[in-house]
């Protein structure tokens, strides 16, 4: 039977918006090509050889004509560019309030978390009607994220988080693939993108996810805070400390710190990451050790990455908290 679909469902916002686009494109080519064409052929059969039309006074120049075929194209031109310039800008900025899943791709595998701790292989279920944001990082190679039916992907990449988001808008099973070659079994790391109503997705969460999704211990937050003191981290980050002054990690998410180089860099995802793993990297004023390294160890193979992404969770916890000296 003839089950091969040319084009992928439409189940996100985007979807909509980025077909309407690629329709657009898709028109303005055929009419293009057919102006082209239809002129080609007209004038061959018209001047062929052996037709008897007059071939005098032929012009070779109209002005009219040419600002014509300038000026239509161009503008057509920049108002795609710039059409399409917003909706990919849009597709990479988050709304503030998005719903954050964490996803992990290693070899051959896509792992992903929700907030509350439930974990799934494979499989993404996700609401309808609201703005969902994965945040994405490779424990390998470089992957990449791809879900046609929201018309979004983006590459993971080992050592940087990388953001894309999609509101869903269709419940239904869509396909979730790896789209960027990345060893022997890439072809076999794909998976399932359920979406839900919102009352069954948060009857699943409670449930503690189905399917290859585990039970939580305890959401990410207080998944990181195990974490966090089973490495010690508290030991110089916080209140009790003693051995060693470490910079507060209370409020510090989302806001500007300054570094001993001068500079600044805002605490996020990324910043994080790299200062757990490379402390030395941009240390904060005011904690620095000799020649401005940090005083703290390298983490760099200690903690792997679905441990980093618990402390994440849990220094984003105390984000609102006050600094405790
Ligand atoms: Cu992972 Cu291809």
């Amino acid at each position: 039977m003839w089950d091969f679909p040319l084009l992928a469902p439409k189940a996100s916002k985007q979807a909509q918006e980025i077909d309407l686009l690629f329709w657009v494109l898709t028109a303005l080519t055929v009419l293009f090509t057919l102006i082209v064409f239809v002129g080609v052929i007209i004038l061959v059969v018209r001047y062929r050889a052996t037709a008897k039309v007059d071939r005098s006074n032929a012009p070779h120049h109209s002005t009219t004509l040419e600002l014509a075929w300038s000026i239509i194209p161009g503008i057509l031109a920049f108002a795609i560019f710039f059409w399409a310039a917003k909706l990919y800008g849009d597709m990479y900025t988050p709304p503030k309030d998005a719903l954050e899943i964490f996803v992990i791709g290693k070899q051959w595998m896509w792992h992903a978390q929700h907030p509350n701790g439930v974990r799934e292989n494979n499989e993404l279920h996700v609401p309808t009607g609201v703005a969902v944001k994965i945040t994405a990082i490779s424990q390998d190679v470089i992957h990449a994220f791809s879900i046609p039916a929201f018309r979004t992907k983006r590459d993971v990449v080992p050592g940087r988080y990388n953001q894309m988001w999609f509101e869903p808008n269709r419940p239904g099973k869509y396909r979730l693939f790896c789209t960027e070659y990345c060893g022997t079994k890439h072809s076999e790391m794909v998976g399932w993108v359920y979406v839900m109503e919102p009352d069954e997705y948060q009857k699943w969460l409670e449930a503690g996810g189905s399917g290859t999704a585990a039970a939580p211990t305890g959401s990410m937050e207080e998944q990181g805070k195990q974490v966090f003191t089973q490495l010690g981290c508290g030991n110089c980050h916080g209140n009790k400390s003693s051995a060693v002054k470490a910079p507060p990690l209370e409020g510090t998410y989302g806001k500007k710190v300054q570094l001993v180089d001068g500079k600044t860099v805002i605490v996020d995802e990324s910043y994080i990451r790299e200062s757990i793993l490379n402390p030395s990297a941009k240390v904060v004023a005011g904690y620095e050790g000799p020649s401005n390294t940090s005083l703290m160890t390298p983490y760099q193979g200690v903690v792997n990455e679905d441990q980093i992404m618990l402390i994440i969770a849990y220094i984003k916890s105390l984000a609102d908290e006050k600094p405790k000296e």
